[in-house]
């Protein structure tokens, strides 16, 4: 049987962190899926298009695929075959959202599993909209992301 995770997000942009936390899903699966979603209550800077490229620029390995969808997550799982659904936590902070997503997947799609994972240590300080801001007040990126994806910034914020 092929274990497929699915690491479900927003990846506005894909950091090193989402790479590390990528790497950590083929301990346990066989097959990862990245999903690249849409967040509703968030207004993106890149499109999902967009955001796919800079995922598969970023992560080259073999049994990871990347793919954009707009509808539910737990449709997306059942569509691709997965037992599991992956998030990362970081923080305390991450965990209410984290927890209330995980129920209301688990209500939905009762056999779907969601498991969290945590990142390096040195990269739990590192989010999307961090990078973002760093970007666009002009500070220098490259230690955290994908150079595709240091230049993708330097386009949208023309600095
Ligand atoms: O990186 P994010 O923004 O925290 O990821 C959140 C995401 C995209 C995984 C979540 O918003 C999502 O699952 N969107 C797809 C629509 C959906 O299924 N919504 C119900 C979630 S309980």
């Amino acid at each position: 049987m092929t274990r497929i995770a699915v690491y479900p997000g927003s990846f506005d942009p894909v950091t090193k962190g989402h790479a590390d936390l990528i790497r950590r899903c083929l301990a346990f699966a066989d097959r990862v899926i990245v999903a690249v979603a849409v967040n509703v209550a968030k207004q993106p800077l890149f499109t999902l298009e967009e955001r796919g490229a800079m995922l598969r620029a970023t992560v080259v390995l073999p049994n990871v695929a990347v793919r954009c969808f707009d509808g539910l997550l737990v449709d997306f799982a059942k569509q691709v075959g997965a037992a599991v659904l992956v998030r990362g936590l970081r923080a305390v902070s991450d965990f209410e959202y984290e927890f209330q997503m995980a129920l209301m997947n688990r209500t939905l799609a009762p056999t779907l599993e969601t498991v969290f994972l945590v990142p390096a240590f040195d990269l739990t300080y590192l989010s999307s909209s961090l990078v973002r801001e760093v970007a666009r007040f002009g500070g220098d990126v490259s230690a955290l992301v994908h150079p595709d994806v240091q230049r993708a910034l330097k386009a949208k914020y023309g600095r």
